[in-house]
């Protein structure tokens, strides 16, 4: 009976080990199953002839000249801001007041909000993206719609209401006890329903009254299998904004750490103004980094220091952060993420290898969020959400990944080249 539901792929093969080192096979097979929850997972990987023997009879794709590898992560994203992507801002505080606060009240609207949600996944599928952390709106039915369009299409996904009681406008702004209420009552909703996380999500501390910020960390201490998400030390401005609520502070992340929002699955966005207690506290207290490269350079907003977060072992990954940042396409972030370690190279050497990008957009991210084993490897035992790439998608694509003389060369080529043209599919487990 169980030989029914196998089912496998044969193609280049990108795989990761647990430690992130990228594992390639040019003739692979990627042997799947179906587990009793209906959910797909890998059985077995590598290289054709070696898999091929371990597994008589089992149907085989054949996907000649394409790549699988795994589904990407998105570790920080605002579906709500999908249709304010591109908007122009002299920094981070006029964009939110003037697109973003405007564009997300219209997310009260429950139809709106599904009509949305469902564009936004779709898209998300389009680019190769099968998890991401993304923030909702203050909104309980921008949760619900986000959660149930999620379910439809069977992904693993993370999300949850933002809480805003304070320097928010009228529409977006929340009342601090109903909008803890409405968060536990999310977190019983849809939290571990399947393939589903609830993220406990407090705007920035400028937008969070403290007894707003104490009931999330409560929330967050009684149900220690959620995620946290949030945003810090982003924007200059932003940075003496806080100075300013909060001096007995040590920095803004420390107004984080008082309130007890840092722990494992608490996820910040951006931590480019940190310094080097602030990343000894992200390492000790295993709180990761969004690293959101095309949004920091759009909005103007510095450069995340790979060196720095390297040296401290602090957990990071990459983010798109639309709409803040400019693309759903992990290749244009990816891109990104390398000219933003190439600041860092000039200043401390180091450099970003392209494995070692696209390990931080698939398993480093996912260890990153607690979710290493999971998803994000195609190591066996995980979860077989993977995307199948055409090298060749377009002219200048065929030429450069035919010269590629190793993994690292290719993985280059569509790192600069390529974008949702090179995604032929994505597979959902
Ligand atoms: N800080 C507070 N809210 C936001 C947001 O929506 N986007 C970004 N990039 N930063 C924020
Ligand atoms: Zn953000």
């Amino acid at each position: 009976m169980a030989a029914t539901t196998l089912q496998a792929w044969r193609a280049q093969l990108l795989r990761f080990d647990a430690q992130g080192t990228p594992l390639y096979d040019s003739d692979g097979l990627l042997v799947t199953a179906e587990g009793a929850d209906g959910r797909r997972r890998v059985v077995d990987a590598g290289s054709h002839a070696a898999v091929a023997a371990r597994h008589p009879g089992v149907p085989v794709q054949e996907l000649p000249g394409r790549l699988i590898a795994p589904g990407f992560i998105d570790m920080h994203v605002h579906y709500p801001q999908t249709d304010i992507i591109g908007a122009p801002a002299e920094g981070l505080l006029p964009w939110l007041e003037h697109y973003t606060f405007p564009a997300e009240a219209a997310f009260a609207d429950p139809a709106h909000a599904a009509e949305v949600a469902g564009f936004f996944f779709d898209e998300l599928r389009r680019n190769g993206v099968t998890t991401a952390l993304t923030f909702c709106t203050s909104h309980p039915a921008s949760v619900d719609a986000f959660f149930q369009q999620a379910q439809a299409r069977g992904l693993r996904m993370i999300g949850g209401k933002v809480l805003q009681d304070r320097h928010s406008p009228d529409g977006v702004r929340d009342q601090t006890e109903q909008s803890l209420l409405d968060t536990e009552a999310l977190i019983a909703r849809w939290h571990g329903q399947g393939r589903l996380g609830y993220a406990i999500t407090p705007r920035f501390a400028p937008s969070c009254s403290d007894a707003q910020l104490q009931g999330a960390a409560e929330l967050a201490r009684r149900h220690p299998d959620t995620w946290i998400q949030s945003h810090v030390a982003e924007n200059q401005d932003e940075v003496r904004w806080v100075r300013a609520l909060y001096p007995q502070a040590r920095s803004y992340l420390d107004v984080y750490q008082r309130f007890g929002l840092l722990r494992e699955r608490a996820v910040y966005a951006h931590c480019i103004h940190l310094d080097e207690a602030d990343r000894r506290l992200m390492h000790e207290t295993q709180t990761a980094a969004a690293v959101s490269p095309t949004s920091n350079l759009f909005l103007g907003s510095g450069f995340f220091d790979y060196y720095a977060a390297a040296r401290a072992h602090m957990l990071h990954g990459l983010a798109s952060d639309v709409g803040g940042g400019t693309s759903f396409s992990p290749f244009h972030t990816m891109l990104a993420a390398y000219f933003v370690g190439r600041e860092g190279q000039s200043k401390l050497g180091l450099s970003l290898k392209p494995s070692e990008l696209w390990w931080q957009h698939t398993g480093g991210a996912a260890q990153a969020l607690g979710l290493a084993g999971v998803v994000g490897t195609l190591q066996p035992g995980s979860e077989a959400d993977f995307i199948v790439l055409n090298p060749k998608a377009t002219p200048l694509l065929t030429r450069k990944t035919e010269r590629a003389q190793n993994l690292e060369e290719l993985l280059f080529a569509l790192i600069v080249l390529g974008d949702d043209r090179v995604v032929e599919r994505t597979v959902i487990a």
